[in-house]
């Protein structure tokens, strides 16, 4: 990598509600991402932020009785703080309702509508307000269909209910740019990491095919209105895409940013198609998106297509990491299974979550968050392993040398040439895993420096060579090699725990962090003297009081009702068979009222009821509730559900029973389901 400027971006977020350890996750992972550049000696730009216009906030403002402005700007100020407690070191925070991003995007929009990329037209499909996203009949989960059989509502993807909704819509040409956007991905094959997402966007979705794209809105108000026809609002995904770009400056008075980190360093991707064509691609180098694999296809399709269309040079890269999700699935607050990243800090610190959140990245498939998990590795892997090691460092040190750190060429022990090995291997192994954003490997690494320096303590054992006045030197040796290794440590975590690389560097008396373009073992410098007394950089957990704590603490965000429910397959315990919709209709189930009730002579069970069940004439039911009902009297004037259309049958030799009365069952006992006296008698239940 040469390049010296570094530009990356976090998805910009809805504000529709408190941001969770998910969305936390990736703005963690992009800071580090920065981090690790700024401290490879690169000018860094990250950019966060919120997406603010659309359906899905106009709703959610009017829910709080503000406007959709007023909410959001509170929301804002929320964020913001978050981003703080989380030490997020981004360099601008854009929001989409910022006026000079609004005019950039009203003229975005006339500039493709007058070259013909975007077209006016009718739209008419299903849509989710919650996904801010339409479906075919096709992509939906699930379909609703009367008793013609015609589709009359369903479930996306998500879950979330869809509506029909049809009207005047621009559209963008992205068929147009089928062929293109196929032949970038064969130019540039490094464009999505992990690797396997970007043959899954091919096959999934490129090459099945581009459909034109609906990118206006006449359904609600709150967005960027298009100039030429302000009773449309520009599609939500147009907006904040765009952001990466007017964050910089694109399309503004000044474009030194959009220069310096976007079109000031290109490189030419190509590839050649079957006949022969050559395809060319000017990539931007510095360019660099996070994103998780949700929100994928917008950035690897509609956002190159989008640049292509303005002439912008495309991203170099587009990283998708997998979702965290929980032990009983997705987060979600009705199931009280949503974590806030607010109270892990508050009790357990910053380090220990950006640690966890970075080391169980889901940079694949999806990873699960777990609360033993959580306490686990603060106890094993921060406490025990690195926590241990600094203390035993700091006190031997102290004790032997007067707190002086000796040369590393003091003497020499069998195990110094292994120590130095394996740390040579974990700083290039992280640096591998840096550059393609697999935090559990590059932190992989890093541990198997701590633990192979761990057991160099055993080893070695200073408390013997200590004892022998001969092995002074050898001992010296021991502490060097002790306190070059956390020094090591410490650069290499220093983008993921800024606190903890700050206090090993203090403790070991070697001032701040710098930066680690030519981190290399065995660079401990000369009349340093450590900390007179260390102190633990972290706690040790009780694991039973503190999974039990953040188990609690996840629970009480729970709502006491639930506002939103989302729809979800559950396990189900049946008695009988599961039955098709049709074979249930045929059943006609009506509102009944009692005329008449008495016991059926010569049967303890039976009552012989008298209906007015909306048919010309009453009609006779037998039911064998008697033994709930000892004053059958009392039931005249009820209304009851019955079974209309059972066919009827002979009982007790001379009684026709036409139906059967609906009753529920249970512990044995039968109670008849009645229905409110202002129903009328033949209502048809169903
Ligand atoms: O999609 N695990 O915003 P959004 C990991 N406004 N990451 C998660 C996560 C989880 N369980 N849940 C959320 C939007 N995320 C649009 C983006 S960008 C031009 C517009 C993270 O608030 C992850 O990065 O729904 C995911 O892609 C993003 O939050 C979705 O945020
Ligand atoms: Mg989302």
């Amino acid at each position: 990598m040469t390049e010296k400027n570094f530009y990356i971006t976090t998805p910009i977020y809805y504000p529709s509600g408190k941001l969770h350890i998910g969305n936390a996750t990736t703005t963690i992972a992009c800071d580090v991402l920065a981090r690790y550049h700024r401290l490879m000696g690169k000018d860094v730009f990250y950019l966060t932020g919120l997406d603010e216009h659309g359906q899905k906030i106009e709703a959610k403002a009017a829910e709080t009785g503000l406007t959709p402005q007023e909410y959001v700007d509170g929301m804002a100020v929320g964020v913001k703080a978050l981003w703080e407690l989380l030490d997020i070191s981004y360099d601008k925070f854009i929001r989409t309702t910022d006026d000079y991003h609004e005019t950039v995007v009203a003229e975005v929009f006339e500039k493709l509508l007058e070259q013909g990329d975007i077209y006016l037209g009718e739209y008419s499909g299903w849509y989710s307000v919650s996904d801010e996203e339409y479906f075919t009949e096709s992509q939906l989960a699930e379909v609703f269909r009367d008793e013609d059989g015609n589709v009359i509502g369903g479930v996306a993807p998500s879950g979330h209910q869809v509506e029909l909704v049809s009207e005047e819509s621009y559209f963008f040409k992205l068929s147009k740019y089928q062929k293109h956007l196929e032949a970038f991905f064969k130019a540039h094959p490094d464009f999505i990491s992990p690797n396997s997402r970007m043959n899954e966007m091919l096959k999934n979705f490129i090459e099945p095919g581009l459909e034109d794209l609906a990118v206006s809105r006449t359904t609600h108000t709150w967005g960027v209105p298009i100039k030429s026809n302000p009773k449309h609002v520009v599609y939500v995904w147009i907006d904040a895409l765009l952001n990466y770009a007017t964050a910089l400056g694109y399309g503004q008075h000044d474009t030194t940013k959009f220069e310096q980190f976007w079109t000031g360093q290109t490189e030419i991707k190509s590839w050649t198609d079957e006949n022969g064509k050559v395809w060319e691609f000017n990539v931007a180098s510095n360019v660099n998106h996070m994103v998780a694999k949700d929100i994928l296809r917008f950035h690897s399709i509609y956002w190159p297509i989008i640049l292509m269309a303005l002439d912008i040079p495309l991203p170099k890269r587009l990283v998708a990491h997998g979702w965290f999700v929980m032990q009983d699935g997705k987060m979600s607050k009705s199931k009280g299974n949503v974590v806030y990243p607010e109270m892990l800090v508050e009790r357990y610190g910053l380090d220990p979550l950006r640690y966890y959140l970075m080391r169980s990245l889901p940079v694949g498939s999806d990873g699960t968050f777990t609360p033993e998990d959580y306490v686990g590795r603060i106890n094993y892997e921060l406490a025990n392993d690195l926590g241990n090691l600094l203390n035993r460092t700091v006190a031997m040190i102290n004790k032997y040398f007067n707190g002086q750190v000796p040369s590393l060429s003091a003497g020499q022990t069998d195990f110094d040439a292994d120590i130095e090995a394996v740390a040579t291997q974990a700083i290039a192994d992280y640096h591998k895993y840096m550059d393609l954003v697999d935090y559990p490997r590059a932190l992989e690494a890093v541990w198997s420096l701590i633990a192979r320096t761990n057991k160099y303590i055993d080893e070695t054992a200073p408390w013997v060579l200590a004892k022998d006045e001969d092995q002074k030197g050898n001992l010296g040796s021991v502490m060097a090699h002790l306190a070059e290794s956390l020094r090591v440590v410490a650069h290499l975590i220093a983008p993921f725990m800024m606190e903890t690389a700050a206090s090993i560097f203090s403790q070991l008396g070697l001032g701040e962090v710098s930066a680690m373009e030519d981190l290399t073992f065995g660079q401990f410098p000369e009349n340093v003297t450590v900390v007179a007394k260390g102190t633990p950089i972290f706690p040790r957990l009780d694991m039973d009081e503190e999974i039990a704590y953040i188990k609690d603490q996840m629970a009480a965000g729970k709502p006491a009702t639930e506002k939103e429910w989302v729809p979800e397959e559950v396990e189900l315990t049946l008695n009988k068979p599961e039955i098709k919709f049709e074979d249930f209709d045929q059943t006609e189930i009506r509102v009944a009222e009692v005329i008449d009730c008495q016991k059926v002579e010569g049967s303890d069970k039976l009552l012989q009821f008298r209906l007015d069940a909306g048919d010309a004439e009453h009609r006779q039911i037998l039911s064998g509730i008697a033994n709930f009902y000892p004053n059958p009297e009392e039931l005249i004037g009820l209304k009851v559900q019955i079974v209309a259309n059972l066919k009827p049958r002979k009982m007790m030799k001379k009684y026709v029973s036409q139906g059967m009365i609906l009753s529920a069952e249970h512990d044995g006992k039968l109670t008849l389901l009645t229905v409110d006296p202002s129903v009328p008698n033949g209502s048809v239940i169903g």
